[in-house]
């Protein structure tokens, strides 16, 4: 009887390993289906990979192997029949000028996914340069939208992982209406000095953490905007860049509250800021960020280390001596340490709007260096 099965089962397999050349459930975008090949442009191939894939009723994967490719955009819709990994162990890389995009906001982006794996050591290389010189959008609120490397919206139940985001136009990973998504050894590369380019910027979300990443960027390196809850940033190393930050809140009508935010066990080198939380004066409604807590973050000559900024308004863009109305409330830092590039080691610039506010500053316990009252903040208060 078990001959008989056995026999059985070798047949099976050569009768599948007969059907399919390919191992089952992988879409190789190299492969002679798809066509692609290193130096060319893939967004057919990889658009009719991800069609496929999305369409089978089992587990299936996108690979795009080793080398370099252009590729113009890519839009991966779901829902998808089951879940779905997109492999790159290449290079992927964007066309320079912008305008070539159907969205001239979005590179790429995964839309209504659910069990998304993004994987495989790659990179996606906005080739940003050009679109850095031309942008003005950190002083002009009517500039044009430049594309975002990688957009994530209403994906779910997933995992990004061991990728690079290299050189974006504009931020390098936007994660909009999300659930529970883990980003993890995803690093994040572009100069010090090319403007607006957040390194993972996360938007009406939960349950989003971010684990293990090294962002160094010319913007924020982690910004967590309105309508955020649990979402947790562990042993991220950030610099160059701003810093990681809640906000900016405040800005726009009906923003939803921002509660429960953990930064734990990162560390922060040569950035305009440590972690901080900002808000707009003369926010257009009532906001509300709570049960924020920063911890065990090592500073290496930060410029403003801790700071809470209720008074938020780069270039003159609002009314500056009206009060914020976001409630800020149940924050702590607790063990921070390191050195501050400036004097000015811990600021909590809160709103006179709302009183009494409970911004907890007590668990402070800096051991800054090179600033004479580090603790002045935990007595103020
Ligand atoms: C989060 O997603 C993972 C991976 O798909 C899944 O195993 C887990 O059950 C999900 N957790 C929740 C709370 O939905
Ligand atoms: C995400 O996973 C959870 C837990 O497995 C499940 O309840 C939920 O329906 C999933 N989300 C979607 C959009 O499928
Ligand atoms: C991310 O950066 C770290 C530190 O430089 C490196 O060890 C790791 O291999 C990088 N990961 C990827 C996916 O490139
Ligand atoms: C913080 O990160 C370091 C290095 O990655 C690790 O050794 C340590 O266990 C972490 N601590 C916590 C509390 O997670
Ligand atoms: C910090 O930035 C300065 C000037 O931009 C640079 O010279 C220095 O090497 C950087 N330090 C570290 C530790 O990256
Ligand atoms: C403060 O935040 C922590 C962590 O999110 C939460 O467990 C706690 O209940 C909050 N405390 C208050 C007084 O809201
Ligand atoms: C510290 O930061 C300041 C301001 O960004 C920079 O000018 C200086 O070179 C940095 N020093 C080191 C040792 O990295």
């Amino acid at each position: 009887m078990a001959r008989t099965l056995n026999i059985l089962a070798a047949f099976l397999f050569l009768l599948s390993a007969s059907k399919t050349q390919a191992e089952p459930g992988v879409f190789d975008v190299t492969s002679a289906t798809y066509g692609a090949k290193p130096g060319s442009d893939i967004t057919q191939a990889l658009a009719k990979a991800w069609t496929d894939a999305c369409a089978s009723p089992t587990p299936s994967k996108v690979v795009v192997p080793s080398g370099t490719y252009m590729l113009t955009e890519a839009s991966f819709k779901g829902p998808c029949k089951a879940p779905i990994e997109i492999q790159v162990q290449g290079k992927l890389t964007a066309p320079a000028d912008g305008g070539k995009l159907t969205r001239p906001d979005t590179w790429v982006c995964f839309e209504h996914v659910n069990k998304l794996t993004v994987s495989g050591g790659g990179t996606f290389d906005g080739q940003g340069a050009l679109a850095w010189k031309k942008n003005d959008c950190n002083k002009n609120k009517d500039c044009k939208s430049i594309a975002i490397n990688m957009r994530f919206d209403f994906v779910t139940n997933s995992t990004i992982q061991d990728i690079t985001s290299l050189d974006s136009k504009n931020f390098h990973v936007n994660v909009l209406g999300c659930h529970n998504v883990t980003f993890q050894r995803v690093n994040v590369t572009a100069p010090g000095e090319s403007i607006n380019t957040d390194g993972i910027h996360i938007g009406r979300s939960t349950g989003i953490k971010i684990t293990d990443a090294h962002i160094g960027t010319g913007d924020d390196c982690v910004s967590i905007g309105d309508g955020n809850k649990e979402i947790t940033v562990t042993r991220v190393t950030c610099g160059p860049g701003h810093g990681i930050s809640v906000g900016s809140l405040g800005r726009y009508p009906n923003e939803e509250p921002v509660v429960g935010i953990t930064v734990k066990n990162c560390t922060l080198t040569n950035t305009s800021n440590g972690v901080r939380i900002k808000t707009w004066p003369a926010s257009p409604s009532d906001g509300i960020a709570s049960d924020m807590h920063f911890e065990d973050i090592i500073m290496v000559n930060v410029s403003n280390p801790v700071l809470i900024d209720q008074q938020y308004c780069p270039w003159n863009q609002c009314k500056q001596n009206v009060p914020s109305k976001i409630k800020i409330s149940n924050v702590s830092f607790k063990n921070i340490k390191g050195s501050s590039a400036t004097p000015l080691a811990v600021q909590i610039v809160c709103s006179s709007g709302i009183a009494p506010l409970t911004s907890q500053c007590s668990n402070v316990k800096p051991t800054i260096t090179r600033v004479p009252n580090a603790l002045a903040c935990a007595t103020s208060l």
